[in-house]
């Protein structure tokens, strides 16, 4: 059998772990609100229309930022649409998803919603049909307290104290030709950075977002970031990494795709630091990755795109795939990837939560369910806390087509040291063999110990939990041997692993 080792040291310090690290996103999108979060006709249904099963859900996974209204939804948005009396309300086209918007979920009912599940409200502005000044009145109508026509108009609308939104996002994706309103690198940079310091204006505490690539294989990845920044660096406080993977045949490359996003954060991060000493700067631009996770892009561009121009359905199936377990590995690799530069990455959104790309499943009238790589998140959140470290991982490697040798296993910690607890979170990316995991706890000092591991695999690694069989797949717990000063774990083929300790003190 191989072995891989890691040593588990308090000392090899990343950095903090930003709680904003575990966000997510809801956009109007598909089935995501209508028929996801809000489905009043549901037997769970609470007097605000939400499904209760969906709420206790979302908090199982333990997500702190939601990103909200979009995504390419928010780049044709009219924020004033959905406020105010709702059978008022327009019903509008969204050209991004070729459906309807109804608006009866808007900013009030979304920040109700938040406030049940207890995550933070993070706001996307419109800058691809609008500018400055449709953000302007956002923010004012969302975050003053009282005194001017739109703060007013909120407190007419049903809401006396402001939303205080924290952290907004500058547009979306700008960089892609896909985008409503999609612009050069110069002409974004510019808009983001007049917007971004007249919203500073009115709230120099506000944390903002530019757009970064949408990926980094968009042809303008790289130099994207440098301009953009050079426009606005010394306005945002974040610039954003998108990322989304799939197995499109070559598995090998796929296991691999922390790889690729480690390379992805390394470059902008290297970018950001540039525009920061070019300008001799003394703020450091942090990254938001707000929006990455597993989606079979390739499925919804040859089957589920909606056209026609007298087709504009209402909360249309969309963007709704099923997770296996070799999905759920790779996803859990890419928490790995996050946590390793926690650093840098100080907020990231899992797009997205419910129904649409999404950890968490609903039936209209029936059950809400957890999707594989619900497991690989909730138990992250919910352990990976403190400070994140580094576990000096030794491992084999195997060779890939488009990433070249990529290590067998990878792992990061974490310490929360108010607990006195340690986590390591791994993954082996054998598609056929075991591996031995070998801990060396010896710097954690003569304390006793508890540990515990649980890991998701299974002997088919194309199993999932379906509507029909809701509970195929799960985490299991996995046996840990002492040895000496080191914790001893085999680890099945294509397996994510979690392992607590706790030292007691
Ligand atoms: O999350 C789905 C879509 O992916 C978002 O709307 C967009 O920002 C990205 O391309």
């Amino acid at each position: 059998m191989r072995t891989a080792h890691l040593t588990l040291r308090p000392d090899a310090t990343i950095g903090p772990i930003n709680p904003r690290i575990y966000g997510s996103f809801v956009e109007h999108l598909g089935r995501a609100v209508y028929d996801g979060i809000y489905e009043p006709g549901h037997p769970t249904a609470d007097c605000d229309g939400f499904r209760t099963d969906v709420i206790e859900l979302v908090k199982e996974l333990g997500v702190s930022a939601i990103r909200y209204p979009g995504g390419n939804f928010v780049s044709g948005f009219r924020w004033e649409d959905s406020v105010g009396p709702r059978e008022s309300r327009p019903r509008r086209l969204d050209l991004a998803w070729h459906s309807t918007e109804t608006n009866e979920i808007g900013l009030h009912e979304f920040s109700t919603w938040l406030e049940k599940v207890g995550s933070e409200l993070m706001l996307a502005v419109n800058l691809g049909t609008r500018g400055t000044a449709e953000a302007l009145e956002l923010l004012e109508y969302a975050n003053l307290r009282a005194g001017s026509a739109l703060a007013d108009q909120r407190i007419a609308d049903g809401r006396t104290t402001p939303f205080d939104v924290r952290m907004w996002c500058l547009g979306n994706e700008m960089d892609g030709p896909w985008q409503i309103g999609h612009r050069s690198a110069d002409d974004y940079g510019k808009l983001a950075a007049r917007t971004g310091r007249a919203m500073k204006q009115f709230d120099p505490g506000l944390e903002l977002v530019a757009c970064g690539s949408s990926s980094s294989a968009m042809p303008t990845f790289g130099e994207w970031e440098r301009v953009v920044l050079t426009h606005a660096y010394d306005v945002v406080d974040y610039i954003s990494c998108h990322a989304y993977y799939e197995d499109t045949g070559d598995r090998a490359t796929f296991l691999a795709s922390g790889v690729d996003m480690d390379r992805f954060i390394r470059t902008v991060v290297a970018t950001a630091d540039h525009v920061k000493d070019v300008r001799g700067s003394q703020r450091t631009v942090n990254i938001s990755f707000d929006e990455w996770n597993i989606w079979y892009n390739t499925r919804f561009e040859n089957v589920d795109r909606i056209e026609g121009v007298d087709n504009w359905p209402r909360a249309p199936r969309l963007l709704e795939d099923v997770y296996t377990v070799t999905d759920a590995v790779v996803f859990g690799s890419l928490l790995i990837t996050l946590l390793r530069h926690a650093d840098r990455v100080t907020s990231a959104s899992l797009a997205q939560l419910v129904n649409v790309i999404a950890p968490i499943m609903t039936e209209p009238g029936g059950p809400a369910w957890r999707q594989t790589t619900f497991f690989p998140f909730a138990a992250t959140s919910a352990h990976a806390r403190g400070t994140a470290l580094d576990v000096a991982v030794r491992t084999d490697t195997y060779p890939t087509a488009t990433l070249g040798d990529v290590p067998l296993v990878d792992a990061v910690g974490s310490h929360d040291e108010a607990a006195g607890t340690y986590s390591v979170h791994a993954v082996n990316r054998s598609t056929d063999e075991q591996v031995q995991l070998r801990i060396d706890v010896s710097a954690l000092g003569p304390h006793p110990m508890t540990v515990q591991a649980r890991v998701l695999a299974d002997p088919d690694p194309s199993a999932a939990n379906t509507l029909a069989d809701p509970d195929r797949v799960g985490l299991r717990a996995l046996a840990v041997v002492r040895d000496g000063d080191e914790l001893v774990i085999t680890l099945p083929p294509i397996a994510w692993v979690q392992v607590l300790v706790e030292t007691g003190r």
